[in-house]
């Protein structure tokens, strides 16, 4: 079966994890805007209840933590006893580290933490979501990062994370390929969210090092809503990657080569590497 060009998001039902803050907050007011039913999914319920109320009865907010698989598949039951089917999986939500810090001086718990959260918690997302999705004939998206092709010194397991994300969401577009289910990943660039306060407000060697990495306009946040307003679209064109903003494209086609310069930068320059030196704990 060929999939719809356009999967108009009217009277959908997506789940947004992560809904409680950034990315997914915002996603989720624009999913509402297209009318959409919003599964709201984050760690807890209070600020998930007043998103909802600020959005109306098409909402189900639920507090779930997504590296607990049985508790994304209460949530999958609870959506669709509410609304009938499940048609959309955002599987967004995300951590990083407290400070930026090097492999050696991390510590064990933030590690894997981070791997638990932003890998595993996709994938037993996706997981509990899938055969609703399947049946819907709908569509999975999932949040990588510019992060899964940029160097990740200093954020190795985020890193790790978003390279790993990007890998099963283009994996699963391949198994789903002719089904009439889709999957598509999420590159977003640098947002202005609470998830970037480490890095922007945080250990000075880090934020230098983030600005040598990210010249000019790569480094300037964008807002939430202007991710938001380019899921939507993604979604309802059942796009395979999203990047956003737009001047990260280039890079990713590029990615190649813009890779082994990023390294033999790295190799060489004095002033990155004595500021590697500051985030060794
Ligand atoms: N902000 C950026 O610059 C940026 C760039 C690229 C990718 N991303 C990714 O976008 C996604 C959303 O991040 P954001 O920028 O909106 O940050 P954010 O901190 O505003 O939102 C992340 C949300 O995820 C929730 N969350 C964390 N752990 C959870 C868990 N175990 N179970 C359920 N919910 C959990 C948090 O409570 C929070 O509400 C993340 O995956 C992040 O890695 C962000």
């Amino acid at each position: 079966m060929k999939p719809s060009r356009t999967f108009a998001l009217t009277g959908r039902t997506v789940l947004v994890t992560g809904a409680a803050s950034g990315i997914g907050a915002a996603t989720s007011r624009a999913l509402d805007a297209a009318g959409a039913n919003v599964v709201l999914v984050d760690l807890h319920q209070v600020p998930l209840d007043e998103l909802a109320t600020s959005l109306g009865s098409r909402t189900l907010p639920v507090a779930a933590d997504v590296t607990d698989g049985a508790a994304m598949e209460s949530v999958v039951a609870a959506a669709v006893a509410r609304f009938g089917s499940l048609d959309v999986c955002f599987a967004n939500a995300g951590i990083a580290a407290a400070s930026p810090t090097t492999i050696p001086s991390s510590s064990v718990e933030e590690f894997e933490r981070i791997i638990e959260v932003d890998l595993l918690g996709v994938w037993r997302t996706v997981r509990a979501c899938l055969p609703e999705i399947t049946k819907a004939g709908g569509h999975v998206l999932v949040t990588s990062s510019v992060y899964a092709f940029f160097n990740g010194t200093g954020n190795a397991p985020y890193a790790m994370s978003k390279a790993g994300v990007e890998s099963f969401g283009r994996s699963l577009r391949g198994e789903l390929a002719g089904t009439g289910t889709t999957a598509g990943v999420l590159y977003p660039g640098w947002v202005s969210t609470p998830i970037i306060k480490a890095s922007r407000q945080g250990h000075p060697a880090a934020q230098k090092l983030i600005r040598l990495a990210n010249p000019g306009p790569f480094g300037t946040p964008v807002t939430p809503e202007r991710i938001a307003r380019a899921v939507v679209q993604g979604i309802e064109d059942r796009s395979a990657r999203i990047i956003c903003p737009r001047r990260w494209a280039p890079v990713s086609a590029a990615r190649g080569v813009v890779n082994i310069l990023g390294d033999v930068v790295v190799d060489r320059s004095r002033r990155m590497q004595s500021l590697i030196r500051q985030l060794d704990k």
